[in-house]
């Protein structure tokens, strides 16, 4: 059952009682806090007191469903926080482009036995307009995505620590796929003391290997077989990761260039705490990322590999 938002937090059904199964979609910051209230009352699975949220921007797919999966799973009480960040986008990205598929998400989370659903509208989340506290990514937030996309990283971190604010959880679940972004969530957390565990879920993927994204609908046919590449080059690189850092690059490098129609952002191999390069001596660890343009499309996949062994 899924309760119509904006609706009083208490759920009847037909027969005069509380319906403990009914999810509850919230949209604003009082209707989120009596939910919370009253969900903290009444704990349905998991640990008593455990609090899990996921966070989205909407457009769910398998991936977003097995963060949710893995927090109903080690969780009392479970929120899901939809919100398309403007904070996030930069001036030449289409914010306007990413799609929106409210009603199928709802109904993903009430499937996974969500709890409560909060879906706020930007002024809801930045009542002044542009927010003129900003948290600070700082030197990691500038390299990689972030080179890319300036500003990017401190716009996640902003929308992160306000809904960690709002929804207080002891753990917040976060994908792999989006492995700087992770990292910096991790930093942001620990470095400003944030009371809760980061939970990291590894990478959904296709039957092919294809990292599912939000942004995979704005693939064309062509552009989905294209996109394989990412894929494809990060396999290489892992099969040659016991022959050292350059071999991995080197392995990566090959399957990229030999499709034209992906254009190569970045690809790197990376230590996973400091996004460094990692020197040719290197042994253990290691991050394989990679960003590139697909048709109109912008995608990022990454592995974790173990060099020299
Ligand atoms: P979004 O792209 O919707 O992703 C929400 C969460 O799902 C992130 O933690 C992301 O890493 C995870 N995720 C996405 N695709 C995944 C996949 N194929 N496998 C595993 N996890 C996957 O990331 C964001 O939104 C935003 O930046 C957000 C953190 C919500 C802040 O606005």
């Amino acid at each position: 059952m899924v309760r119509r938002p904006g609706t009083s937090v208490c759920e009847i059904n037909g027969d005069g009682l509380r319906d403990e199964a009914a999810m509850i979609i919230t949209r604003t910051r009082a209707e989120l806090a009596s939910a919370l209230a009253e969900r903290a009352a009444t704990t349905s699975f998991g640990p008593p007191g455990s609090f899990g949220v996921v966070m989205t921007m909407g457009a769910l797919h398998a991936g977003h469903a097995e963060l949710i999966r893995r927090a109903r799973a080690e969780c009392a009480q479970v929120v899901v926080t939809i919100f398309l960040n403007p904070l996030q986008f930069g001036s030449g990205e289409d914010l306007a482009k990413y799609p929106r598929t409210f009603d199928a998400d709802t109904q993903l989370c009430a499937e996974h036995d969500v709890d409560i659903v909060f879906a706020p509208a930007p002024d809801v989340i930045y009542p002044d307009g542009d927010p003129g506290i900003r948290v600070c990514a700082g030197a990691l937030g500038e390299v990689l995505e972030g080179s890319s996309r300036p500003g990017h990283f401190d716009g996640v971190l902003t929308v992160v620590a306000t809904l960690l604010h709002l929804t207080r959880p002891t753990r917040a679940y976060y994908g792999r796929k989006d492995a700087q972004q992770l990292l910096l969530i991790r930093r942001m957390v620990r470095d400003l003391d944030f009371d809760c565990e980061v939970v990291e879920v590894p990478t959904v993927r296709e039957a092919d290997g294809l990292a599912m994204s939000s942004r995979n609908t704005h693939l064309t046919a062509l552009d989905r077989e294209v996109a394989l590449t990412l894929f494809r080059a990060l396999a290489a690189g892992e099969k040659a990761a016991v022959e050292g850092a350059s071999a991995v690059r080197r392995a990566a490098r090959n399957v990229l260039v030999a499709e034209p129609l992906c254009r190569v952002d970045y690809l790197v191999l990376v230590h996973p705490d400091t996004l460094d390069d990692v020197p040719e001596w290197y042994r253990g660890e290691a991050l394989l990322a990679v960003a590139a343009k697909v048709g109109t499309t912008r995608l990022i996949d990454n592995a974790l590999l173990t060099i020299g062994r």
